[in-house]
């Protein structure tokens, strides 16, 4: 929805040393720029930052990309969202496309929900530091369990008065429409008047992945049989419960760095591991994991290490739901926390230390371990035991056979020996779960329409396009596998030189050579992403600007952008020179390489052309029957001869008028 114009703005504004520089901290070595890696562990620094090529390059662990992939990576931000948090950083006002009233309007109670729950963020921790009643109250509760006020400050944690409307009698003071404070789930109203509806409890708001406050979980202080413990926000235009996960943006870096995830039930998990220094944790808040909440965590990771503190019955239940995790492609492992305690009570009880290491010495698998439970409880009833083979078998088909197909091997081998049956026969099983799932899911996928994304809420809208980034990035294919070299030195000249004056009247830059000559060369491509990037080139061409070359280094599919990064960052690819050299053709453009160049690939890949079609013609004259037809061949093959000749001969543009 963000304009071209601005994008390309944005774009052009872009000084990557500035903007990692504001993440990481770089020094200068030689041209580049040196640092940590963000995104694994490292003592010394191989993290460096090109400002010449706008990219950076771990030669650590390998990452690489440029600003808005650093943005996107770590800040976990959308395209869109990068390129707004640009947008903000060097004053550029977002010009945005028009968008249908009813998508305006809900943006705009997005914004609202957002401005709302900020201010009472603020509110509320205002409450808790600077009013008598949150210090005695509030304060003394969160010290008695041990949170320091650093971490109180850290998780924005506070308090809301014991009284009837302070909160909303200071939000309507303020100016915040009644509807929108009810649907933030803020204020009810009681008898037709405005209530604060987490009166006398302390407050933990909970954040979306870039800090924004979504909602609140409001727990009450003393044990009451009336009372809930925890009154939560209500879902909302901004708060999507399926799509949260509490503790994201507190854990996100660490959980890229150690490359793991633990998952506990209870904000107070969080915020007590938070603060004994173990920051990859996050809260399912109580329920079971939705795919939603496992994607949002494979964005991060793969590993997957789930904390339980509940009783067997309980943990059974949790289990059911973790199939889905296992189709997700996540490693899961479980943690059984002893009994009476949870990660929270149970790391102020035994340290930070021991409890890391409590953690790894008792990770267990997830399939193994959901086996051993169901067979503890199924003894020696054989229905119930046949029926754990048949789920175990159906866990086991969810693995995703192309990408972990030694993993479902092991499983298989060590499922049949723990359950003491045949190995072929639970392949079978397995299969047999595998053929209904793929089944099931071709129904499902000649069933569905494509969703209408109209009814989504902006968060949810940039959620699905991250998702759908996400998605690709497994899908799509190395599409320069099947390409040709030539094809990307093609777009290499448009990206660098296609503004470049063309020796030639007709042609005043090397975009119009290329686009006037009588060949597609969108159609000459094979590779899919070269076709893509002229397609998308043209398309500027023939609107009459043609693209910086960051509008493809940037481009919001991230295949264009790594691809192009690469293209651009090949400075030996010199292999129209080469071929200059092998078919002679004759420099008549003097020193400027880049003519040279422009004419020697586009005769390449037009040479190669008429190369397989008179192959292809050939083919055709030996299958012909007809007298007629072997004639027409004939007399294509010495037209296409013809041209193969001059233009190996190197005659340049001449021949093809
Ligand atoms: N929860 C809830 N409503 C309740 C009880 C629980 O929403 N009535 C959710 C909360 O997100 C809570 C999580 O379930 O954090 C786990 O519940 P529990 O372990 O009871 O809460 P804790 O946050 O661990 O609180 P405490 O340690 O103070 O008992
Ligand atoms: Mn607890």
């Amino acid at each position: 929805m963000i304009s071209q114009q601005t994008i390309q703005q944005i774009l052009s504004r872009i000084d990557i040393v500035e903007i990692v520089g504001s993440f990481v901290k770089l020094k200068k070595r030689g041209a580049n720029y040196l640092g940590n890696c963000p995104f694994h562990n490292e003592k010394s620094p191989s993290f460096t930052v090109s400002p010449s090529k706008e990219i950076y390059k771990c030669f650590g662990c390998g990452v690489s990309g440029n600003t808005i992939t650093f943005l996107m990576e770590h800040e976990k931000y959308s395209y869109v969202e990068a390129l707004k948090w640009l947008a903000q950083k060097y004053n550029v006002e977002i010009e945005e496309k028009e968008v249908s009233a009813e998508v305006r309007a809900q943006l705009q109670l997005a914004d609202s929900l957002f401005i709302i729950n900020n201010f009472a963020r603020e509110y509320f921790t205002k409450a808790l530091f600077e009013t008598e009643e949150g210090r005695n109250v509030g304060l003394s509760y969160f010290e008695e369990r041990g949170f320091s006020e650093e971490t109180i400050r850290k998780f924005q944690l506070g308090y809301c008065a014991n009284e009837k409307d302070t909160f909303a009698k200071a939000a309507l003071a303020k100016g915040y429409n009644l509807e929108y404070l009810q649907k933030t789930g803020l204020v009810s109203i009681r008898y037709e008047q405005p209530v604060d509806n987490y009166r006398g409890r302390v407050i933990f708001p909970i954040h979306n992945q870039s800090g924004k406050v979504l909602g609140f979980g409001a727990r009450i202080l003393v044990k009451s049989d009336k009372a809930p413990k925890y009154i939560n926000s209500p879902e909302n235009d901004i708060y999507v419960k399926h799509k949260v996960l509490y503790g994201t943006y507190f854990a996100r870096h660490s959980i890229d760095k150690l490359n793991e995830c633990l998952l506990v039930e209870g904000y107070t998990d969080v915020v007590s591991l938070h603060q004994a220094g173990i920051e990859n944790v996050v809260a399912s808040s109580g329920t079971s994991l939705t795919q939603d909440q496992l994607r949002l965590i494979k964005k991060y990771t793969k590993n997957l290490t789930i904390l339980y503190d509940g009783d067997a019955a309980g943990i059974k239940a949790a289990l059911r739901g973790l199939d889905m995790a296992i189709e997700e492609g996540l490693n899961v492992k479980v943690v059984l926390i002893p009994d009476k305690e949870d990660p929270d009570s149970y790391v102020q009880k035994i340290g930070a230390a021991a409890f890391r290491e409590f953690v790894a010495n008792n990770k267990q698998d997830f399939i193994l371990f959901k086996l051993q439970v169901s067979m503890q409880d199924a003894g020696t009833d054989s229905v119930r035991k046949s029926q754990l083979v048949n789920d175990i078998a159906e866990t086991i088909a969810r693995i995703d056979k192309l990408e972990d197909f030694t993993k479902q091997q092991d499983y298989i081998r060590q499922c049949s020996q723990l359950l003491k049956i045949d190995e072929q026969g639970m392949v079978n099983l397995v299969n047999k779960y595998i053929r209904e799932r793929l089944q099931k899911r071709e129904q499902q996928f000649t069933q569905t329409q494509p969703a209408a994304n109209d009814d989504l809420s902006p968060e949810a809208l940039a959620a699905m396009a991250a998702m759908e980034g996400a998605e690709m990035d497994t899908a799509t294919e190395d599409f320069f596998n099947t390409d040709d070299k030539h094809e990307k030195e093609l777009v290499k000249i448009l990206l660098r030189f296609g503004d470049k004056t063309f020796n030639d009247e007709n042609h005043p830059t090397v975009a119009d050579y290329i686009f006037h000559l009588p060949y597609d060369f969108e159609s000459l491509a094979n590779g899919e992403m070269v076709k893509r990037i002229l397609r998308e080139y043209k398309t500027f061409y023939d609107d009459g600007n043609l693209p910086d070359k960051k509008w493809f280094l940037y481009h919001q599919d991230p295949d264009i952008s790594k691809q192009v990064t690469l293209i651009l960052e090949d400075k030996e690819a010199e292999l129209s020179h080469n071929w200059v050299d092998k078919f002679e053709i004759k420099t008549v453009f003097g020193d400027n390489a880049y003519l040279r160049d422009t004419i020697s690939t586009t005769n390449y890949l037009i040479l190669r052309k008429i190369k397989k079609m008179i192959d292809e013609n050939q083919e055709e004259m030996q299958s012909a029957t007809e007298v007629e037809a072997q004639i027409a061949c004939m007399t294509l093959h010495q037209h296409l001869k013809k041209l193969e000749k001059e233009l190996t001969n190197g005659l340049g543009t001449v021949i093809f008028r």
